[in-house]
C-alpha cells in the first residue's frame, strides 16, 4: 500500500487545522489533528502538559502519536507547529505522505493567535518578537517541506485547493 498521507506543518496560526479539516472534507480521507489526539491522551489540554510535565515530555508524546498515525494511510494530519523539529518525524512523515508547509509573516500569524491564549509558547509579554525569534530558529526545519504555500492573503479554500493542485497524485 502506498503511504499517501498529506502532512500539514507550518507555525502556528498558519491555518493547519482549518485547512485540514477542509482537505479531508473535500476528499472525503480521514482527518487528524495531532495536538487534539495528544489532549484526548493525556486528558489535558496542551498548555497544563507543558505546565505540568514540561516541555520534552510534550514532544516524546507528540512523536509517539506522529508514529502511531503514520503507520496509517489516506489521511490529512495537521501537526503542531514544532513537530519538525525532530528530524525522525521529518523522515517519518516524508516515507508516509507529502510534507505541505503552511506560511504567513509574522503579523498575520500575531494577529491570528492574538486572541486565542491555548499556546504556551506565545504566552508571553511580547508575542511579536517570540514569533519573530522562533520563525528565524525553525525556518531551516520548515523549507524541508515538500511545498510551501503562504497563506497569508488568501482564503483556508483557496489554500486547500492550491495543496490539492500541487500533490503528486492521491
Ligand atoms: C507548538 C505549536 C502548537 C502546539 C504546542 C507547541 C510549537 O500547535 O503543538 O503549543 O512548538 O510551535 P499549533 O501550531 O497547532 O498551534
Amino acid at each position: 500500500m502506498t503511504m499517501n498521507n498529506i502532512y500539514l506543518v507550518g507555525f502556528m496560526g498558519t491555518g493547519k487545522s482549518s485547512v485540514g479539516r477542509r482537505l479531508a472534507r473535500e476528499r472525503k480521507i480521514d482527518f487528524v489533528d495531532l495536538d487534539q489526539l495528544i489532549e484526548e491522551r493525556e486528558k489535558k489540554t496542551i498548555s497544563d502538559i507543558f505546565k505540568e510535565k514540561g516541555e520534552s515530555y510534550f514532544r516524546a508524546l507528540e512523536r509517539k502519536l506522529l508514529q502511531e498515525i503514520a503507520s496509517r494511510a489516506n489521511q490529512v494530519v495537521a501537526c503542531g507547529g514544532g513537530v519538525v523539529i525532530d528530524p525522525e518525524n521529518i523522515k517519518l512523515m516524508k516515507n508516509s505522505g507529502t510534507v505541505v508547509c503552511l506560511s504567513a509573516t509574522p503579523e498575520v500569524i500575531m494577529e491570528r493567535t492574538r486572541k486565542a491564549n491555548h499556546r504556551p509558547l506565545l504566552n508571553v509579554p511580547d508575542p511579536l518578537e517570540t514569533i519573530c525569534a522562533l520563525l528565524a530558529d525553525r525556518q531551516k526545519f520548515y523549507s524541508q517541506a515538500d511545498i510551501t504555500i503562504d497563506t497569508s492573503e488568501i482564503s483556508i479554500k483557496e489554500v486547500a485547493g492550491r495543496v490539492l493542485n500541487s500533490l503528486p497524485t492521491l
